[in-house]
């Protein structure tokens, strides 16, 4: 068997906790693959409401296996929060949770640090979710890391010590009075003390070497869903360097985040939002600072499910989700949010960039410096509700063409379109 994926192809919170937990009954195993806390997954059924930040949103099927894989990073404050929050809402987390032995450890320290080096950025600031990542990851690649594997070893509280004591020597110098940061409302002293609890849970979980456990899981004919998080356009790599997260989000970092060989990867579903948001900072050319935008965020309720921010909001972006689609290989796509576009008379889609006096369909090198203008071509908006329908031959004649167009623009099938946050609506089309 080959592991399917499902990564964003924009900036994040394109829906795909919502589209996993879809998708889960025709899985065995779901696999989270990178990323870290700064991940805010969001699933709804039956009027509850759930947000995944570590856990895979496989979860609410108990039939399904779920694996925090080596490529995500853990902090146990807040998976502890996690398993907390579902047993709130009868979901038990038992044997259906296992973890990588690989997967690397989110110390307080390193939450210090991600604000001091925000802070010491100024207004070039990345707009970091502080969760710790860019400290985590820079440990893990400079070797300096501590693993979940590490917290059954005897010498665990030697090395946390030694991590510790590195890491506050760094600290002093950003922010001498770095005793007065909180971290998440709390002191330094007090965040410490609830972590070292937190940590006990996770001695209580399941841990496995997962890159085993999930080949052999191939070997035996079961299938794996490996769930992505933020979006190509954050990628370490291919995103809009500085202003990125520190993770490969591509489909490539499926490979190195569960220790699947590339020829292992089966279909790939990407997956974007009918138009764009972002957060944080950085380039965003299809930008709207106008009605329609602040209307977008409305509509769409777009604040980030971590920290709760406002998102930024713009029209879809052609070029792209183009250049993600080649990065990733994607064989299939979801489109989500279709509502939200609900109320517009018009609908517009950025075709190629206009920068240095030319058009083009690439992304410049220096995205962050230069001034990129979109070309748009406008599309007639829906002007209905789609709160009734329950099939894709029931969809306003201009959403079909909405639909088709992007899929001829893009040369990918659109798959499933979701028409509101409900596990419910979300409406298969013609290709599934
Ligand atoms: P993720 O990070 O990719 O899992 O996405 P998030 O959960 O951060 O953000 C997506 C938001 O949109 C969540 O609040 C979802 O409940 C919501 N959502 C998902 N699909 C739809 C949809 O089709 N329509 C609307 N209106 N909301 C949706
Ligand atoms: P999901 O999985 C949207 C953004 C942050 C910031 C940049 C770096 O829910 O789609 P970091 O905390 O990694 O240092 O932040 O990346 N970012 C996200 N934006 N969705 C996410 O995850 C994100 N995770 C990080 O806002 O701009
Ligand atoms: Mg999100």
């Amino acid at each position: 068997m080959k592991v399917d994926v499902l990564l964003g192809l924009q900036w994040g919170d394109e829906g795909k906790g919502k589209i996993v937990d879809v998708l889960t009954p025709k899985y065995d195993i779901i696999a989270r693959f990178q990323g870290g806390p700064n991940a805010g997954h969001t699933i709804e059924f039956d009027n509850k409401k759930f947000v995944l930040h570590t856990i895979p949103s496989g979860i609410f099927n108990k039939n399904t296996t779920n694996v925090v894989g080596n490529g995500v990073i853990i902090d146990p404050f807040v998976i502890k929060k996690e398993i907390e929050n579902l047993k709130g809402g009868d979901i038990e987390v038992s044997d259906n949770l296992l973890i990588s032995k690989k997967a690397h450890l989110i110390l307080p320290t390193h939450r210090l640090l991600d604000t001091v080096f925000e802070k010491a950025k100024g207004n070039k600031k990345i707009g970091s979710t502080l969760k710790g990542i860019g400290p985590t990851y820079t440990d893990k690649i400079s070797r300096n890391g501590l693993r979940i594997g590490n917290i059954e070893n005897s010498d665990f509280d030697t090395k946390y010590q030694e991590a510790r004591k590195r890491h506050l020597k760094t600290i002093i110098q950003y922010d001498p009075s770095y005793e007065l940061l909180t971290i998440d409302g709390l002191s330094f002293p007090e965040y410490e003390k609830a972590w070292m609890e937190a940590l006990e849970v996770v001695r209580g979980l399941k841990k496995i070497n997962s890159e085993y456990y999930l080949n052999k899981a191939l070997d035996n004919g079961q299938r794996v869903l490996a769930e992505g998080a933020q979006g190509t356009m954050l990628d370490i790599d291919f995103g809009s360097y500085p202003y990125v997260t520190s993770s490969n989000t591509t489909t490539a970092g499926t490979c190195i985040g569960l220790g699947i060989a590339p020829a292992r990867i089966g279909k790939v579903f990407g997956i974007f939002k009918a138009y764009c948001t972002r957060v944080g900072s950085g380039p965003f050319p299809t930008e709207l600072f106008d009605n329609n935008g602040q209307q977008l965020r409305d509509i769409g309720r777009e604040y980030g499910s971590t920290t709760g921010r406002p998102r930024r909001c713009g029209w879809i972006d052609l070029p792209a989700l183009r250049y993600a689609i080649m990065l990733n290989g994607v064989t299939e796509m979801m489109m989500m949010k279709a509502d939200v576009l609900n109320l517009f008379d018009q609908v517009k889609v950025a075709t190629a960039y206009n920068y240095n006096g030319k058009s083009s369909d690439e992304i410049p090198f220096d995205s962050v410096n230069t001034e990129i203008i979109p070309e748009y071509e406008t599309l007639d908006g829906w002007k209905s509700e789609l709160d009734s329908i329950e099939d894709y031959e029931q969809f306003p004649q201009a959403l079909k063409k909405y639909v088709a167009y992007i899929e001829k623009q893009l040369n990918v099938p659109i798959g499933i379109v979701s028409v509101g946050p409900d596990r419910s609506q979300t409406i298969f089309t013609k290709h599934t």
